[in-house]
This record gives structure tokens, sequence and C-alpha cells, in this order.
């Protein structure tokens, strides 16, 4: 907790600050500032971490909504409208984002193999917008050639598949532009067998230019700096942990995610049962997979980023394993 009070500096120097902490998190980058060394990921951790908002804001986002069985034809329907919303991305640090449904990342949209995906898409924010969903489908319901001007709708229709991580964003020109602003989110489709039982939550990496510089100069999973380290998940050691795992970071080609003490099943994309056994894993921008954490002990562990800059600048959190 010692350095604590350097820590706190960030986030209240706020936009002035930040883009000397990022010097190194561009593409061309070099090493980080002094504040990195002072910045020691370790000492993060509690009521100390001036991540902004309270303990439940975020649940959900972190909770997917549950899978439900295999059954061909049914729709699934989802309302998503784009909103221009300032967002608290760090404590006193305000982004200017373009959001569906006024939260960066958008909702978690979830539907099960041979679904009928339903999304009523109304644009109500300020610039033209799209939804652009991975997957297999028509490409009239593509979201690149049907712009959504402000003040229009569109409805998506198709079968969901392939089961697997997918995910959405926007795909108005210019494009870093339009996902860089918040545009995106999670997309699960869930496999006709189900998956084994497990708690199930979402993380979607991104960052944030503030300063229109091209770099990012905050990181996080889920829309907050910092906001895992101040309220730990929680999770049993006796549960299996299954994260959907996305990556839309813009400007910067690589995120990553390390779990601390512990190794976990990766399936690259989850539409198949190959999986690497591993501690780290890698997505470039656009990438996503599954991670299946057995957990071994029970303690806090950490999970980060392993491009450091990136945990310094707020892409890091905790994992509370109770032992039952
Ligand atoms: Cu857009
Ligand atoms: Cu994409």
């Amino acid at each position: 907790m010692g350095a604590a009070p350097v820590i706190a500096a960030i986030p209240m120097a706020g936009l002035a600050a930040a883009p000397a902490l990022s010097g190194g998190s561009g593409p061309s980058a070099g090493t980080g500032g002094d504040a990195h060394v002072a910045m020691g990921h370790a000492s993060m951790v509690g009521d100390a971490v001036p991540a902004p908002g309270g303990p439940g804001d975020l649940d959900d986002l972190l909770t997917p909504p549950p899978a439900l069985p295999h059954q061909p034809g049914r729709v699934r329907r989802y309302t998503l409208a784009a909103l221009d919303r300032d967002i608290e991305i760090a404590s006193g640090v305000t982004f200017p984002a373009w959001t569906y449904n006024g939260t960066v990342p958008g909702p978690v949209i979830r539907a099960t193999e041979d679904d009928i995906l339903e999304v009523e898409f109304t644009n109500a924010g300020s610039h033209p917008h799209t939804i652009h969903f991975h997957g297999i489908h028509p490409s009239n319901m593509d979201g690149v050639f049907e712009i959504v001007e402000p003040g229009e709708a569109f409805t998506y229709r198709f079968p969901a598949r392939p089961y697997g991580m997918q995910l959405y964003h926007c795909h108005a020109a210019p494009l870093k532009k339009h996902i860089h602003k918040g545009l995106y989110g999670a997309f699960i489709i869930d496999p006709p067998m189900p998956r084994r039982p497990a708690r199930e939550i979402v993380l979607v990496m991104n960052g944030y230019d503030t300063d229109g510089d091209g770099e990012n100069n905050f990181y996080s999973v889920n829309g907050r700096a910092f906001y895992y380290a101040k309220y730990p998940i929680r999770v049993r050691r006796s549960e299996t942990l299954r994260i959907y795992l996305a990556n839309l970071t813009e400007f910067d080609l690589i995120n990553s995610f390390h779990l601390h003490g512990e190794f976990f099943r990766y399936y690259r994309t989850g539409s198949t049962d190959q999986f690497d056994y591993t501690d780290t894993v890698m997505q470039c921008q656009g990438e996503r997979g599954i991670i299946e954490i057995d957990w071994h002990n029970a303690g806090r562990f950490m999970f980060h980023a392993h491009q450091s800059e990136f945990t310094d600048l707020g892409w890091m959190g905790f994992f509370d394993v109770a032992d039952d």
C-alpha cells in the first residue's frame, strides 16, 4: 500500500498526465516513463485503487445472460441503440464515447447455435453507425453496406452460427474511430451440446485515446481502468471459471491476458474442442476466445495484460478464489 499516493496521482492528473505516462503504449513503443517503475502492480488492490464507480456497476457486462438449450428457429431478440455518452473510464477521467446502450463495451449478446438472432438497432447518436457481427450470415446482414444514419433504424436478423466466442462492432468509416470510440461488445453463441457447467464471465479488453494522438492513454477490461483491482472478482475453487475473452483495443496491434499462479485451457475462438494449456494468451484486434480455469489453490490471484504498460495504465485485476 506504500505506493498508493503515487498510483492515485495518475487519474487525478487525468488528461494532462496521461500522454506522458503512455509514451510506450503505441506501435512504435519505447520503454515507459519513470512513473511505471513506481507503480508496482502488486500494490494495486482494494480501496486504495483509483477505479471509478461502485462494486456492482459492471455486473451486466461481467455476467452474460444464461445459455439456453438448443432449439433451432427460436428467436432471440435484442434492442441496441447508439448513444453519445460521456463515460468515466478512470477516476476523474471522462471519455466522450459513442456507445451501444450507454456503456463501453456494449451489452453482451448471447444466442444458441441455430437460434434466429434479431437485433433491432436504432441510431440515436450523432454519426452514421452500423452493427457488424462476426460469424456466418448473409451479406445484407453484415453491417457494412447498410449504413444507419442518425435517427434511423435497422433490424439485423440471421441464424446464429457458428458456436463460439464472437463479437460485434460498428463498421462505419473511419472504422478505427468508430471502434475506438466504444461501439463494440461480446457476442456468445452456445453450442448445440451445452458446455459443461461453470461460473461464466465476460472480459472485453479495450483502450482509450484521451488526447487524440492515436495512442491509448488508458486500458481496461469491461470499460473501467483498475476496476477489478478495486473490486476483485470472487470465484469458488470448486467451480470451473469460464471466461469469454475478446480484444477490441484499437491502435495497439495486440493485447493479452495473463493469469498468475494457475494454468488454463484456451479455446481460440471457441468453435472447436481444440485447446492450449497455458497461462498467457495474446489476441490481435478482433480476436477472441474462451478460457477455462480449474483452480488448484484458493487465494488472491492477479490477472492482467502481459504488456506491462497496459497493466500500469489500468488493465489489471484480481480473482479472489474462495476455498470451498
Ligand atoms: Cu459507428
Ligand atoms: Cu470485426
